[in-house]
């Protein structure tokens, strides 16, 4: 039985994702950080899953896994397809890890094909969840990582980046890193670039389509707030003596809520942590940690959004007597992927007669990164129920990731066999 009849099933997909989503931190949903136990434990069940069908498979020193046929050998020119293992916080079972099995799946049904070999990939590190280094997987792929961010990059218990690897390298999940900076360049080299992916929103799902063919995916700028007020005795400082840092956060949050409002859509404005010292009933809060995003997928607009939100965050802490520092972190541009890649994929939609649609990601995905060092990019969505994503409750139905596979893999060959000049 060839791979595709064999592999292209509930079992052979659906199967898999299960499997891997029992690799996870305890609690609700998936947990899976990277370098961490469950990550460690989930890649190694992928190589074994990989070399039980046939293929080889070798992680570069950052984790970054491939699966490839024995006969190509790294540093050869590939069509890399894949996604990234690990989640969110409590996050769902399919983001990232569907295609992270799609890439096996491919790479297994193509091999020997002719054309470019078709190499499956997994990064290391997409979410941020762990490090706020910033799409650490897809740079660290690319080798557009800078020399200082091993030691830079740490993580909320101070653990530096190059120590998470030695952990990993001694677990087997990680290349030894050669010299003490970072490879320059990627394990294999991608012409091509393929992502599939749950869509994480609720467009398709409400159109009544099968495949979102990915246009371009918002940007995003990140600040960590810290806010200095006055900690007094709650119960005998009158309100118009107080310096309340955190009153003054959730003045911030709301004011990015209402910058992102009046903007529109697809302008987005998230407040995802909260840290108020020291955190009692009868302490008027002194300090307090807070993380702003916005999004947006164009440049300009991202600018001005980020602008406005930086703008009344100061202003806010000005009128209620509170120090602020407002760091700036790790940012993405709003990124356009291939549109050569796109149409060939509207092309066979329309001969498959998939309900289909383009669209852009309000998501950030590594996809990005390989569409910025210049890669031909793609990526295809399938539905998602109820649009919920980054939540236990994720959700696609086995027909629809069954066709997502089946669609990738088709479009997977013909752009392996004939790539776009
Ligand atoms: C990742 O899923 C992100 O959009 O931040
Ligand atoms: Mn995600
Ligand atoms: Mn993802």
């Amino acid at each position: 039985m060839s791979a595709r009849a064999s592999e292209f099933t509930a079992q052979g997909v659906l199967g898999r994702l299960e499997s891997l989503a029992r690799f996870s931190a305890d609690g609700p949903g998936v947990t899976r950080f990277a370098y961490d136990a469950a990550w460690c434990d989930a890649h190694r069940w992928l190589s074994n899953e990989a070399q039980a069908l046939g293929l080889t498979a070798t992680a570069d020193w950052a984790g970054n896994l491939f699966f490839h046929d024995p006969a190509v050998a790294t540093g050869e020119v590939a069509l890399l397809v894949g996604s990234h293992l690990d989640s969110v916080m409590h996050g769902g079972r399919y983001d990232g890890a569907y295609g992270t099995i799609a890439g096996l799946l491919l790479a297994v049904a193509n091999r020997g094909a002719a054309g470019l070999p078709v190499v499956g990939f997994v990064t290391c590190e997409e979410e941020d969840s762990r490090f706020h280094g910033g799409m650490m997987g897809g740079r660290s792929l690319l080798g557009r990582v800078e020399p200082g961010e091993l030691d830079e990059v740490k993580d909320r218990d101070g653990v530096s980046w190059r120590q998470a690897l030695a952990v990993a390298h001694e677990h087997g999940c990680a290349a030894p890193l050669v010299e003490r900076r970072p490879p320059s360049g990627p394990l294999f080299r991608p012409a091509i670039q393929l992502e599939l992916h749950i869509e994480q929103g609720p467009v398709l799902e409400a159109q009544h389509l099968t495949l979102g063919i990915v246009e371009r995916i918002a940007g995003y700028r990140r600040w960590i707030a810290r806010l200095e007020g006055a900690a007094r005795h709650s119960g005998t400082t009158p309100m118009a003596m107080r310096h309340d840092a955190l009153a003054a956060a959730s003045e911030m949050i709301l004011a990015a809520e209402r910058v992102a409002q009046e903007t529109g859509e697809p302008a987005v404005a998230t407040a995802g942590f909260v840290r108020p010292e020291p955190g009692l009933f009868n302490v008027v809060p002194g300090t307090c940690e807070l993380w702003l995003e916005v999004r947006h997928d164009r440049s300009d607009a991202l600018e001005k959004l980020g602008a406005e939100v930086a703008r009344r965050c100061w202003e806010v802490a000005q009128r209620r007597g509170t120090q602020l520092a407002l760091e700036e972190g790790n940012a993405q541009k709003p990124t356009a992927l291939s549109p050569v890649l796109a149409a060939a994929a509207v092309r066979l939609a329309q001969e498959l007669e998939i309900p289909h649609r383009r669209m852009p990601s309000g998501a950030a995905h590594d996809s990005m990164v390989f569409a910025q060092a210049g890669i031909p990019s793609l990526m295809v969505f399938v539905p998602s129920r109820s649009g919920v994503s980054h939540s236990p409750e994720e959700f696609t139905s086995e027909a629809d990731l069954l066709t997502g596979v089946q669609f990738m893999d088709t479009l997977c060959r013909r752009l392996a066999e004939h790539p776009p000049a």
